[in-house]
């Protein structure tokens, strides 16, 4: 519950960190070109995050990642080139950052009900995120409690 909460906190910053750099985004801006777009990025998350929980964690994780460098503009997708200097090599991403599969198959996905590329890469990266964190809160996870009553440490621990 905590690691949830931890992770839907973190995921609302980022969002509507994206929203103030770029005002004139709207949240029904799908609605008349491809209705289907936004329920096609969120079946594929929930069925990544079905098949492995962590993953979950790691679309989150991407897209704070590409948001770190030039705003949140799917930079991180791009792969090392003669002309490109890729994010997604860089050492703190490199063998690291995860999920590029899941967005591979979501741009698929999207572009197959939409008939053609009409999200933006950007787009899929932030819903994937967004969408990992709710499928995550219907998750748990054990935790072994109690802490104070076993403990030998002192109050000040
Ligand atoms: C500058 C601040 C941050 C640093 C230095 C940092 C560093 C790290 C490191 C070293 C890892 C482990 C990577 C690995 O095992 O390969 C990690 C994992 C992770 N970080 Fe951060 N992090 C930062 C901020 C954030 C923020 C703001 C978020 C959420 C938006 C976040 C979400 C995550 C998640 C979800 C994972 C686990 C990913 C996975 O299991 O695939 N981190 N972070």
């Amino acid at each position: 519950m905590v690691s949830s909460s931890f992770f839907f906190l973190h995921v609302l910053i980022m969002l509507s960190f994206t929203v103030m750099v770029f005002s004139d985004l709207s949240n029904d801006f799908y609605d008349d070109v491809c209705p289907e777009a936004l329920p096609t990025i969120k079946r594929v998350v929930e069925d990544a995050v079905r098949q492995e929980r962590r993953m979950g964690a790691s679309l989150l994780r991407l897209h704070f990642h590409d948001c770190f460098v030039n705003g949140c503009d799917a930079s991180i997708l791009l792969d090392q080139t003669e002309t490109i200097d890729s994010e997604k090599t860089a050492r703190p991403n490199n063998n690291s950052i995860r999920g590029f599969e899941v967005i591979d198959k979501i741009k698929s996905e999207v572009n197959k009900a939409c008939g053609h590329p009409i999200v933006s890469c950007a787009d899929i990266v932030a819903v994937a995120a967004r969408d990992s964190v709710v499928a995550m809160q219907s998750l748990s996870m054990y935790l072994d409690v109690g802490y104070n009553r076993r403990s030998k440490g002192s109050v000040e621990q």
